[in-house]
Order: structure tokens, then C-alpha cells, then sequence
């Protein structure tokens, strides 16, 4: 499958830049709260289609669910997105275990962010829940690959990760390597403000990456919902 472009996951993070750098530490969340996460409230990428809303974002005892609505007052959708309250994220193994949305044009991503700069995603969308994309996005360019999955990521819980280091970045799935890169350069953590993140969001425009995601369409029937839980940092 070849993409020829695929916009930036680019959110609105409120402190890009930071003056002094502290030692990272662990990050280790069921994420059945929200206690440590800032939730996404008020705005989106327009190209998305829908906006952030706290209310389309759902603690429970398996950890998180994220739903789109149909009641958004600022675009057609409501999506959401969790962001953790730790900043100045250094280079380390970061994973989480999602079940993937299988509604065509529903992405549902894991990723680390420095804003506007860099970012190492890991993306599933519901036009083909057998592939994962794994990406980074630097110099305002999207890398994107995907990978084979063993498994349909809409049918159960697996473990998706990324082991961030100065020269390479390495991708797993339920702890098997995907995928090596050294040829995309990352901003070092100590020149910007890393952040965690997931989200779930609506692909709508008809032209862009229709073969990526493909095209939003709310279904007859059913939630559109993405789960995540066990967020986890080792640096
Ligand atoms: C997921 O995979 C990472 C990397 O292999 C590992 O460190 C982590 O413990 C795994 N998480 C779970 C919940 O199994
Ligand atoms: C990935 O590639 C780097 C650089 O070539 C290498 O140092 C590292 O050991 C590789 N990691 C894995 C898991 O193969």
C-alpha cells in the first residue's frame, strides 16, 4: 500500500517550550483515570472533522475508551484525546495496549510529541485493521510505514511500542521488533518539550488519504470507540 501524504497528528499542546530540563521518569498508567492526563476539551485539527470533548472520553476498570459523537457544536464529530501531565519525555521505551476502531476513517494512535516539531506515532485505522502504521513526522514531513499485523487490531488487546534512542527508533508488537529506523532524524529531548499522547479521530476530506484511513462515515448502528489501557515509560 503506498501513501503519498499524510497530514501531521499535530495537536494544540499548551507549553512548546520549556527553559530547563528535568530527568524524565517512568510513566506507568492502567488509565482507567484520568487523574495524570490533561483531557482534550474545545478543539481539533479542522482537516479531522471533529473536535476534542471531554465527554467522548471514558475511564472504566479496562482502562480507557474513546468514542465519537455525533453532537459536536464546532464540526461534523466529537472525538477525543488524552494528553499526559509529564513533560520534557526523554529516549526510552514507551508502549501501551490498544483495541483498534474498525470504522472506516476512525484512526486510533498512540504517539509521542515535541509540538510542531517532532512526533513517533503509532497509527491504526479502521480502513484496514490488519496493517499498523508506524511513523514519525520531522522537518513538517510524515514517514510513514506499515507493518503486517499477525491479527485484526479491531478484535482484542495488543501491546504496540516504540524504544526511542538518539540515532534509531525500533517498533514492536506484543514485544516483536517491526521495524528499525535510523534514517529519520528526531529532535533531541533536551531542545524540546516531549509529551504522551493518544487520541481517536474522523477522517473526512474525500481526497486526502483515502486509502489510509479512508473516509468517515458515522455507522447506522454502534459507538465508534477505541480502547486503551496500560500506558507505560521506561526511560
Ligand atoms: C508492552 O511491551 C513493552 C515493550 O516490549 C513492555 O515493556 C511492556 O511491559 C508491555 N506491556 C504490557 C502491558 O505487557
Ligand atoms: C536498530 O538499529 C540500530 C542502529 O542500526 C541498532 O543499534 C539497534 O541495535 C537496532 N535495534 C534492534 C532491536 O535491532
Amino acid at each position: 500500500m503506498r501513501v503519498s501524504y499524510i497530514l501531521p497528528s499535530v495537536t494544540l499542546l499548551a507549553s512548546a517550550f520549556l527553559s530547563s530540563v528535568k530527568a524524565s521518569e517512568a510513566i506507568t498508567e492502567s488509565m482507567s483515570s484520568h487523574e495524570n492526563f490533561i483531557v482534550a476539551d474545545g478543539y481539533g485539527p479542522d482537516r479531522w472533522g471533529c473536535s476534542f470533548r471531554d465527554t467522548q472520553v471514558h475511564e472504566s476498570s479496562d482502562g480507557t475508551r474513546i468514542t465519537i459523537g455525533k453532537d459536536s457544536d464546532l464540526k461534523p464529530y466529537s472525538c477525543g484525546e488524552l494528553i499526559h501531565r509529564q513533560e520534557n519525555l526523554g529516549y526510552g521505551v514507551y508502549s501501551i495496549d490498544m483495541i483498534a476502531s474498525n470504522v472506516v476513517g476512525q484512526v486510533t494512535s498512540f504517539f509521542l510529541i515535541a509540538n510542531e516539531d517532532t512526533e513517533i506515532d503509532i497509527e491504526l485505522t479502521g480502513y484496514n485493521t490488519k496493517i499498523g502504521w508506524m511513523n514519525i513526522w520531522h522537518d513538517r514531513k510524515q514517514n510513514p510505514i506499515s507493518i503486517n499485523l499477525p491479527f485484526d487490531a479491531a478484535d482484542g488487546w495488543h501491546n504496540y511500542s516504540f524504544e526511542w534512542r538518539k540515532d534509531f527508533v525500533t517498533w514492536s508488537v506484543d514485544g516483536n521488533v517491526v521495524l528499525n529506523r535510523s534514517d529519520i532524524a528526531t529532535t533531541p529531548p533536551d531542545e524540546n518539550n516531549y509529551r504522551l499522547a493518544i487520541n481517536s479521530w474522523t477522517q473526512v476530506n474525500r481526497e486526502v488519504n483515502i486509502h489510509w484511513a479512508g473516509h468517515f462515515k458515522y455507522p447506522e448502528q454502534g459507538t465508534p470507540s477505541a480502547q486503551f489501557r496500560n500506558m507505560r515509560y521506561r526511560p
